[in-house]
This record gives C-alpha cells, sequence and structure tokens, in this order.
C-alpha cells in the first residue's frame, strides 16, 4: 500500500518547494496541470484564470461594480474545532510507521482564528492596484470608488488593503476611503445572515465525505497507529493543508511565487485534494448557490443595489437590503463611476447563482463530473472577485453612428459567456449584452426572488 503512495507521493512533490524536505526525482506519473493551491476550493488563494479581455472597438467603460470577497485568512471558530481533533490524535501516537508523520514530533498548532493573514491583506492590495491601472480612466478627485464592507474584521482589513493599493498605484493622488460598514447584525447585502430558515449543505459534504474519506483515513491510521482518525478528522487535516499554508506566507511575498506549503499537504495525493477540493463545489453548490433552496435569494438584495447603479436609479427591493440606508445618497450614491464591495464567498456564490452565472444542474454526492464549470478553485477562492463593466458603443449601423449601452461580466478575469441576455459566443463582441436585455434577464431578482424570500420567514 505505502509502495502505491509513495508513487503518487512522487508526484504531488513536484510542486511542493519546502526545501527541508526529502528531495524526491520527478515523476513519470505527474497529472497534468495539477497545482496544490489551485486544489483547496474556498481556501485557495486568489488566481486570475486568464487575462483581461480588452474592449471591443468603439467601446468605452462608463461603469465598474466590483464584487470581492475578503483574502486568505484563518480558520473560523467553528473550522478550527473541526482541524484540532485530527492533530491532537495524530500527535498522541506513540510512534509513525511513515517519516511524513515526523514533523508533529515538534510541532505545535498555534494558529489563531478568523484574522485576513497577510497573503489576504497582499492579494487585495494588488487587486486595488489594478482597479485603479485598469479603470483610471473613470477615476478623478471628485469622483473616487465608493467602497463598502461587509462588518467583519477580515472583510473590513481587506477593503482598506484595496484602497491602500488604489492609492498607492496612483502615487497617491487618488485616496478612495472605505466608505462605509454594514453591521453584520442587521439588514446588510454583503452578508447571508438575512434567511433564517436557509439550509446548509451538512448532508451533501457528509455524503461525499464518506465516499472518499475512508482510504484516506485508513492509510493515516496506518501511519500513525492508534491515532483512531476518523473521516471528518481527514477532512479537518486537509483544510489544515491550506490553512497552515497561508497563514505561513509572510509580508513581502510577491504575488503569485511559490508558496511555503505546510507538511501537512504532504500526507495527502493530488487525486485525494481533487475530492477534498469537490467537497468545496458540494458545500457552495448547496448552501447558496443553485442547490440550496434558499440560496439564490440571499444573492437579490445585491444584484437590486447592482441594478439601481447601473440605471442611475433608486434601488428597487424588498429582501436584505436596507432601505435607510439606500435611500441616502452619502450610504448609497448614485453618481460614482466605481463602486467596490467586499463581501464573504457565500454572499458572491448567492449573487452569482441570482445573476444566473455557471449555471449548473444538480451535483452529485457519489462523484464529481471532470468537466464543470461549478469549481470552488476557480471562481470561490479567497480574494475572488466579479467584475460588472458597463460600456458605451459607438457602431456604425446601415451608414448611421449609434451609440448604446452594453454590460459584460468577468468573474476571477474570466469573461462570462451571459447566453441568457444573449451575448455572442464569439468575436469581438464576445460576452456582451444589450444593456435592456441584461435588465431583463435578472427578472428573479427584481421579483424579489419570485416568492422565494418570503419562505425564509415561514414558520
Ligand atoms: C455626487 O453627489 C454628491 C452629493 O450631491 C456630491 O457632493 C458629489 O460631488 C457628487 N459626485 C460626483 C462624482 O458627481
Ligand atoms: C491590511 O491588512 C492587514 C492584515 O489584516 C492589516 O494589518 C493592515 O492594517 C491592512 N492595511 C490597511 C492599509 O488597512
Ligand atoms: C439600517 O441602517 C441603519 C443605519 O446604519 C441602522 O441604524 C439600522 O439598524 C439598519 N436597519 C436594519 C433593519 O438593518
Ligand atoms: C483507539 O481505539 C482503540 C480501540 O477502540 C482504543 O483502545 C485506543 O485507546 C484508541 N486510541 C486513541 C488514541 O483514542
Ligand atoms: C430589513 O429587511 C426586512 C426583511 O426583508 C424588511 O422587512 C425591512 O423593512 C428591512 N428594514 C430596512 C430598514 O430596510
Amino acid at each position: 500500500m505505502l509502495h502505491t503512495f509513495g508513487a503518487v507521493w512522487t508526484a504531488l512533490s513536484s510542486v511542493l518547494t519546502l526545501s527541508s524536505w526529502p528531495h524526491f526525482s520527478p515523476a513519470h506519473d505527474t497529472p497534468p496541470k495539477f497545482e496544490l493551491q489551485k486544489s483547496w476550493g474556498v481556501y485557495s488563494p486568489f488566481h486570475a484564470a486568464e487575462d483581461y479581455t480588452p474592449l471591443p472597438a468603439g467601446c468605452e467603460i462608463s461603469q465598474v461594480n466590483i464584487l470581492q470577497r475578503h483574502g486568505a485568512r484563518l480558520p473560523t471558530e467553528h473550522q478550527t474545532e473541526d482541524i484540532l481533533p485530527g492533530v491532537q490524535k495524530l500527535q498522541s501516537a506513540e510512534f509513525y510507521t511513515d517519516p511524513r508523520l515526523d514533523f508533529l514530533d515538534t510541532f505545535v498548532y498555534s494558529l489563531e482564528e478568523n484574522l485576513l493573514v497577510p497573503l489576504g491583506a497582499i492579494q487585495s492590495f494588488e487587486s486595488g492596484k489594478t482597479a485603479l491601472r485598469r479603470y483610471a480612466s473613470l477615476v478623478t478627485k471628485d469622483d473616487l470608488p465608493f467602497v463598502r464592507a461587509s462588518g467583519m474584521s477580515r472583510v473590513i482589513e481587506t477593503a482598506k488593503n484595496w484602497t491602500a493599493g488604489f492609492a498607492a498605484a496612483s502615487h497617491g493622488v487618488y485616496t478612495p476611503r472605505l466608505s462605509l460598514i454594514i453591521n453584520e447584525a442587521t439588514n446588510d447585502t454583503l452578508q447571508d445572515n438575512n434567511c433564517p430558515n436557509a439550509g446548509g449543505s451538512h448532508k451533501e459534504m457528509t455524503e461525499w465525505l464518506d465516499v472518499f474519506g475512508p482510504p484516506i483515513t485508513a492509510r493515516l491510521n496506518s501511519w500513525a497507529p492508534g491515532a483512531n482518525l476518523t473521516n471528518e478528522d481527514i477532512h479537518g487535516l486537509m483544510m489544515l493543508c491550506a490553512f497552515h499554508t497561508v497563514a505561513s506566507v509572510p509580508y513581502g511575498y510577491t504575488e503569485g511565487s511559490p508558496l511555503p506549503f505546510s507538511p501537512f499537504c504532504s500526507l495527502f495525493t493530488p487525486s485525494e485534494f481533487e475530492s477534498f477540493e469537490y467537497s468545496s463545489d458540494l458545500d457552495k453548490y448547496y448552501s447558496t448557490g443553485y442547490g440550496g433552496r434558499l440560496g439564490r435569494v440571499q444573492g437579490v438584495g445585491y444584484v437590486n443595489e447592482l441594478l439601481a447603479r447601473l440605471t442611475n436609479s433608486p434601488v428597487v427591493d424588498h429582501t436584505s437590503t436596507n432601505t435607510t440606508l439606500n435611500a441616502d445618497p452619502a450610504t448609497f450614491p448614485l453618481n460614482r463611476t466605481i463602486y467596490a464591495d467586499f463581501t464573504h464567498d457565500s454572499v458572491l456564490t448567492a449573487v452569482l447563482s441570482a445573476i444566473g452565472l455557471f449555471p449548473t444542474h444538480k451535483l452529485k454526492t457519489t462523484h464529481p463530473k471532470a468537466h464543470r464549470v461549478w469549481r470552488a478553485s476557480e471562481i470561490m477562492t479567497f480574494s475572488t472577485r466579479m467584475v460588472v463593466e458597463k460600456l458605451t458603443c459607438e457602431r456604425s449601423v446601415r451608414g448611421r453612428d449609434t451609440s448604446d449601452s452594453y454590460i459584460r461580466i468577468l468573474f476571477n478575469e474570466v469573461l462570462q459567456p451571459l447566453h441568457f441576455c444573449g451575448a455572442k459566443k464569439k468575436g469581438p463582441w464576445r460576452g456582451l449584452c444589450q444593456f435592456d436585455a441584461f435588465l431583463e434577464s435578472q427578472a428573479y431578482s427584481r421579483n424579489d426572488g419570485e416568492g422565494d424570500w418570503e419562505k425564509c420567514f415561514e414558520e
């Protein structure tokens, strides 16, 4: 058994960089394109999936709306409770039969909880710089981005690092402030705390863990006799690979350079991480994604705010918006050109599902489909971002010049197909929807979730 895993381990080692580890020769069976940090689902650090697509000729951007998840963070209290038992059980074993566990002789668990880590701050700062550079033509001293954050420390710090990056890229000329922090105990379109009846994804995640967990649990128990690890412990230890790694990245790290992978990562194979990744896909899908009975509706409040900004008209919404905040130009202005909102993965998932992005039929809890668009490692990572651009395009139609408005959406830089509002699949106009067609396509949000919001409160 160890022999078999040794071969796969060799494959994994080629993507790990921790210098203190034993050297392994490059494997002949390296899985194509496997990159460890892209297999952690919602705990993967941000990575742009492609280069920014330039605008079609004749088009200019007139408004930008950014919705971004906080950067990489420490585990929550709840996650710490899932992680610690596995570590303690491994450390309670009297001896190890595999040297990959030897680091535990001196390992001390010391991760705090909840806070943004330097990697998260760096990635937010970089995204602020990118925003200034990309949209410089929209910025003046009187027209700075309007920035909101949901009221949790890691989200607030993310927003502040973004504004700091934005200012730095302008050499201090444009210094946007974090304009509004929304209390998470109130109506908050940037947190999923407003729908009491919303369900979770525990059932689906457990079903999948029961499928992929047992062989891993058996292997680690054979490496640490008497540890008595459970499948849940294994899931916690795989999360710890991600959290311990992102927490180990120092300030001064350059985005994109190799990560200091945790020794916990070496306990699992690439295909095991692919299974772990799928549990994140199921988690998001069945909580605030398409698979959650009251998932999408939790994104409606933000979408209605977005539609208000795009149409330069008051917010029409009867879900999670705060009418007091949104009626006041100081807390919900409509005359800006860049809006940036900082939030959580659960909200981003609800919003993209309310809009109709990454449409996905039922995800099975028995096996992942290899070709699925719903991949948390690509779309719900730390610092993940959706950008809605409003464009004005001049075109010559039958000899007459016309000027029309369009919408396009980028998710982690990937231009979205927007089939639901008639965007072209190919050519320079790929991904653009006529402005009115986009508005019409958002009927679910404009109709307050078509009856779903009420179900949040039914007895
Ligand atoms: C937006 O409106 C506010 C309040 O009327 C005004 O103070 C501000 O200068 C306006 N900003 C822009 C960019 O027009
Ligand atoms: C960026 O985030 C870090 C980590 O949370 C924090 O210590 C720092 O104060 C933030 N920077 C700004 C400019 O707020
Ligand atoms: C709406 O926002 C105001 C201003 O921040 C706050 O005082 C109030 O509690 C909020 N109301 C609700 C229901 O969220
Ligand atoms: C593991 O289980 C065995 C048998 O149930 C028990 O004797 C042992 O004490 C357990 N070990 C730990 C570390 O809990
Ligand atoms: C807060 O949300 C609830 C539920 O949708 C709504 O009934 C209430 O009017 C909202 N409060 C404010 C101040 O917007």
